[in-house]
């Protein structure tokens, strides 16, 4: 249980509050490579504020405050050129930057002059499919290159905005309780009044210790199932929450990065990016990205929850667009949320202190490796075709193709074991 000052402190994401200032030292992707291949220019909502994101004629990429600092037009509906970007309405250009470079109306406009003419910009890079930005003050950090983004696989990307604040999501993360009830007890409840099979990974799983362990990227969460030993993967590595927007999570083959984007207070660019490489498939040469929004909610307004994700979405937005923390009832076995909290509360200290928060990259490198159970629940490549029957991933429409990837990978390896 938190005070309303405490969840206003922890939940609120805009310019000069205490969790904006944090969550500004990072990078997020706000768009798909895809969507700026297709049309060069998309308005972004980041941290409670418009942006303008594009992509140059020479294949760099922009980010700049939606409003034209001349007479305040929005720059999404601006002329995109092979060096920047020029307003629409009476054509003052930005670089990417955003240095006014050129006024139309005026070529004889001294560049001292155009100095105090600039439009707030902030950095924009792509990686792994996705167009990444930061907008945050300072020296820019490195892009970080978690495994998820450069390994070989193939990609899928599923991504929808969910009207709902993102700790809330976060929290769920270091909640291992929930997938025993939720996507076990709920997801039978519902499997049997609806007469739809559920995935037997999630059927019967009961926890019989939890641990939380704080490391440089977040918090390792790691379980123990009744009928495991400490030398399963779940109780043994675990997965972390990578501070201060994801969760690593994967098994068998899946790697899963879920990337909850803190659009505004009350909105999150919800993206479960999942690369499939299990050992023994064949990766084409040219490995697919494919990107598409899943569903969660009927027409009607009710959720969808015959599937993993949707269940969780409907426990995230159903606890309101923030959740309520003042009039909550914070027990033991939420030892994983308030862990969550207080890392968060050290991390706003931290900024106020003129501190780096936790994950901040500053150094270049190749590639940054996480915690990851290779074996989930104890199952085997089962766990993988469930979760794309049973998951976010039903959506995709290469999801008969990565099914076939991991069959094939488990024919292969039991044909290697048997050889
Ligand atoms: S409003 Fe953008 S150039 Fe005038
Ligand atoms: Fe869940």
């Amino acid at each position: 249980m938190l005070t309303k000052e405490e969840n206003d402190a922890l939940t609120q994401v805009g310019p000069g509050t205490p969790m904006g200032d944090v969550l500004r030292h990072y990078w997020y992707p706000v768009v798909m490579t895809r969507e700026l291949n297709e049309f060069p220019i998309k308005q972004i909502r980041l941290l409670g504020e418009n942006w303008a994101v594009f992509r140059t004629e020479e294949g760099n990429y922009g980010i700049v405050d939606e409003r034209c600092p001349h007479r305040g037009a929005s720059l999404v509906y601006g002329i995109v050129e092979n060096d920047g970007l020029r307003c629409g309405y009476h054509g003052w250009k930005f670089d990417t930057d955003g240095q006014c470079v050129d006024i139309l109306a005026e070529p004889d406009s001294s560049p001292k002059f155009r100095e105090g003419c600039g439009v707030r910009s902030g950095s924009a890079q792509e990686l792994g499919g996705m167009v990444w930005v930061y907008v945050g003050d300072g020296p820019v950090p490195e892009l970080p290159r978690y495994e998820a983004y450069v390994m070989d696989g193939v990609r899928d990307i599923g991504h929808s905005m969910l009207p709902c604040n993102w700790l809330q999501i976060m929290e769920n993360a270091v909640d291992p309780y929930h997938v025993e009830a939720l996507h076990g007890n709920y997801f039978e409840f519902i499997a049997k009044w609806k007469n739809i099979p559920m995935p037997s990974a999630f059927g019967g799983n009961k926890h019989e210790r939890v641990a939380f362990d704080p490391f440089e990227h977040g918090i390792i969460k790691r379980r123990l199932l009744v009928g495991q030993d400490e030398e399963s993967d779940d109780w043994k590595i675990g997965h972390p929450l990578v501070f201060p927007y994801k969760m690593w999570v994967g098994g068998n083959g899946v790697f899963q990065m879920q990337i909850r984007v803190p659009v505004d207070d009350t909105h999150t660019y919800m993206i479960f990016y999942t690369v499939h490489a299990p050992e023994g498939g064949e990766i084409p040469e040219n490995p697919p990205c494919i990107d598409y929004e899943y569903e969660w909610i009927e027409p009607d307004g009710t959720y969808i929850v015959d599937y993993i994700e949707g269940q969780d979405i409907m426990a995230w937005v159903t606890q309101g667009e923030i959740a309520d923390r003042v009039n909550e009832k914070i027990t033991k076995s939420d030892v994983g949320v308030i862990a969550c909290r207080r890392m968060f509360k050290e991390q706003i200290d931290a900024v106020a202190e003129g501190r780096d928060p936790i994950a901040v990259m500053r150094e270049p490198h190749d590639v940054i490796k996480l915690p990851l159970e290779r074996s989930k629940f104890g199952r085997g490549a089962e766990f993988a075709t469930e979760w794309i029957d049973n998951g976010s991933m039903k959506y995709s429409p290469q999801a008969e193709f990565m099914k076939k990837l991991h069959m094939d990978a488990q024919a292969a390896r039991n044909e290697l074991a048997g050889s």
